[in-house]
């Protein structure tokens, strides 16, 4: 089984990295194979796993160098894999758009497909064909959001995206969970939406709540998942318990 996630949201900073690579540490923390990718020209997923190369070799020097995916591959002192990112991921959106090469990343995983159990994707806040590269090779996408005013603009966009890729044939993906993250129940509007997103997409919605916590933020800075810089977290043991469900919800159908 390799379980292609994507990690979608074109609403920007709403934790989709910090989410992609909590949820990697957690899956590998149950000795579950797991390969993260980076699909975002910032790059913040492989600081966060602590890739210490400069330069790594990235899906940019798959696709014009012929380097082989496996080449692309680092591990992490995690216990995942994780192929980098990094600003050279811009030209490799050019030249998927302009080559006509949609699909590039399903057809370079299909060879890691014995591999990995879990491969997750984090992708930029935006809808540009890196995360359509993302949205095609995956079966199911996760949308982490913020609990506030705004939210849902973008979801409504991204989950269309979604549903027309399948239409068209060209992914088998659905939409698996709703992930709120960062969440501060003191706050009236958090809970308020919350409320309203357990209404209106409750068999979508995770029962597990990403509460705001500092060692969340602060792990990245030291090369590591939460996980591992603070397990007893608030934070860490929510990701821990977001992945207990996301087994749920994959491996028994
Ligand atoms: N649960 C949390 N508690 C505290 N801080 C958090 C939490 N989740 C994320 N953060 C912080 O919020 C900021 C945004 O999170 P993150 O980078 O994961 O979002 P993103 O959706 O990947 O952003 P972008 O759209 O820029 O890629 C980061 O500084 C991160 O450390
Ligand atoms: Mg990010």
């Amino acid at each position: 089984m390799n379980k292609i996630i994507t990690i979608a949201n074109q609403k920007g900073g709403v934790g989709k990295t910090t989410t992609a690579v909590n949820l990697a540490a957690s899956l590998a923390a149950t000795k579950r194979k797991v390969l993260l990718i980076d699909l975002d020209p910032q790059g913040n997923a492989s600081t966060a796993a602590g890739i210490s190369n400069k330069n790594p070799l990235t899906l940019y020097n798959h696709y014009f160098n012929n380097n082989e995916i496996n080449e692309c591959i680092y591990q992490t002192s995690d216990l995942y894999s994780v192929i980098p990112g990094g600003e050279e991921l811009i030209a490799l959106e050019v030249a998927i758009r302009n080559d006509n090469k949609q699909g590039f990343l399903q057809e370079s995983l299909k060879s890691l497909s014995g591999v990995y159990d879990y491969t997750l994707i984090d992708t930029p806040p935006t809808l540009n064909q890196l995360t359509i590269e993302g949205l095609v090779c995956a079966s199911g996408t996760l949308i982490p959001l913020q609990c506030e005013y705004y939210s849902l603009e973008g979801v409504t966009g991204l989950m269309n995206t979604i549903k027309i890729l399948s239409e068209k044939n060209l992914a088998s993906n659905r939409v698996l969970g709703i992930i709120r993250t960062m969440v501060d129940m003191r706050n009236n509007l958090a809970k308020e939406v919350s409320g309203e997103l357990e209404k209106h997409f409750s068999n979508l919605v995770f029962n597990t709540l990403i509460p705001r916590n500092v060692k969340l933020a602060e792990a990245p800075s030291h090369g590591v998942s939460g996980i591992k810089y603070m397990p007893n977290s608030y934070g860490a043991k929510a990701y821990l318990a977001l992945a207990g469900e996301l087994i749920r919800r994959v491996e028994n159908g």
